[in-house]
């Protein structure tokens, strides 16, 4: 069985946490990352924070074996320091298709304004070297590199020898709605599709063992670049408040994220076109007096965070109807509300 986590917004919604949730209390027996370093998940686990560009979040439960599907992309250099810092050496697999960015790439796509100004790109090199496996140029994958030789296996036949033995998989998706290349707000999009079904075949595996599709939402939306903001806020002391508590800062780019309005119409699109099954709300705690610590279930939320939660059950009505399933109110791994209902 595969459960998957998408954006429902502009990414940064989170998903790293509801990853590290969902692994963390759950039973994965692996948990997949695909997508690039360009989209930072933060994990929190017992105060300790955790900027991850390429380990999936999921490294919070030893159980649980990390794996790079063939729609990653990494630098080796990155991927070493990351793998030590959260210790998944003897449980980490790269697929042999994972694409290594190099020194040239990062400096090609800093250098291209397009890129920089235009889209806002995060400099990375990620978009840069997608363009040229897409000219299938001459590019530099896990299979080449002697240092990753030990981590690399076909990921395709490890998720489906899983899934056949009834074991459960977590896929981690990267951005959001608003970013697919497309379904997102063209041109200021990723170099990808970012919804359900590309993040499937970006790690090896058809659409026939999913299970859930965990959809998550912030109670407003943030950019880390150019592009599309409905109602953006400008007030500089209420933005105050998103940057302090909300963290809103680029984890990869380190750049203020701009902040608007939770869009509920473009919530019901990625709601389609995920084919949500399950929907997680992070940043609730963003509402005065809703923090981890003092609100144990759903009825001692205030009742600004219980308007915007009745708001979100106008996402319910849409097909195929997921329910509003977790509720973060805090970065920790466990600063988590349940069910909804
Ligand atoms: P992308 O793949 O880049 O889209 O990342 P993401 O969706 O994993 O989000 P990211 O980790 O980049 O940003 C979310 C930020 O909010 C991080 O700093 C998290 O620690 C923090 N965060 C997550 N959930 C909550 C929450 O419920 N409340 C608060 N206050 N912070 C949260
Ligand atoms: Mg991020």
């Amino acid at each position: 069985m595969i459960d998957i986590i998408c954006g429902g917004q502009a990414g940064d919604e989170g998903k790293g946490k509801i990853a590290s949730y969902l692994s963390y209390t759950g039973d994965y027996a692996y948990s997949v990352r695909i997508g690039g370093p360009n989209a930072g998940h933060t994990v929190v686990l017992n105060g300790v924070k955790y900027a991850l560009k390429n380990i999936p979040s999921g490294f919070v439960n030893p159980k649980t074996k990390v794996v790079l599907g063939a729609g990653a992309y990494t630098k080796t250099e990155w991927l070493l320091e990351e793998m030590k810092k959260t210790g998944v050496e003897d449980r980490l697999i790269i697929d042999p298709n994972v694409v290594l960015i190099d020194e040239r790439q990062t400096k090609a796509e800093k250098e291209d304004p397009h890129f920089m100004q235009n889209i806002g790109s995060v400099g990375t090199g990620l978009g840069q070297a997608i363009k040229e496996r897409i000219e299938r140029r001459d590019i530099k994958f896990a299979k080449d590199e002697p240092l990753l030789a030990p981590y690399v296996k076909d990921v395709y036949e490890v998720l489906n020898k899983a899934t056949s033995k009834g074991e459960k998989v977590l896929i981690e998706g990267t951005q959001g709605m608003k970013l697919s290349l497309l379904h997102g707000e063209y041109p200021f999009v990723t170099t990808r599709d970012s919804t359900a079904s590309t993040f499937l075949g970006e790690a090896g595996v058809g659409p026939k063992y999913v299970n859930d599709v965990f959809l998550i939402f912030k109670p407003y939306v943030s950019r880390v670049g150019p592009g599309p903001l409905e109602n953006e806020i400008t007030d500089e002391k209420e933005l105050e408040r998103y940057r302090t508590k909300g963290h809103e800062v680029g984890t990869v780019s380190k750049r203020l994220r701009r902040i608007g309005r939770f869009e509920m119409e473009m919530a019901k699109r990625a709601v389609m076109i995920n084919s949500a099954t399950k929907i997680a709300i992070t940043h609730i705690d963003l509402f005065e007096g809703n923090d981890a610590g003092t609100i144990k279930t759903v009825n001692d939320f205030s009742p600004e965070a219980k308007a915007f939660l009745k708001k979100m059950k106008e996402l319910e009505t849409v097909y195929p109807n997921p329910k509003v399933a977790l509720i973060s109110n805090g970065p920790d791994v466990l600063d988590m509300v349940g069910n909804a209902d």
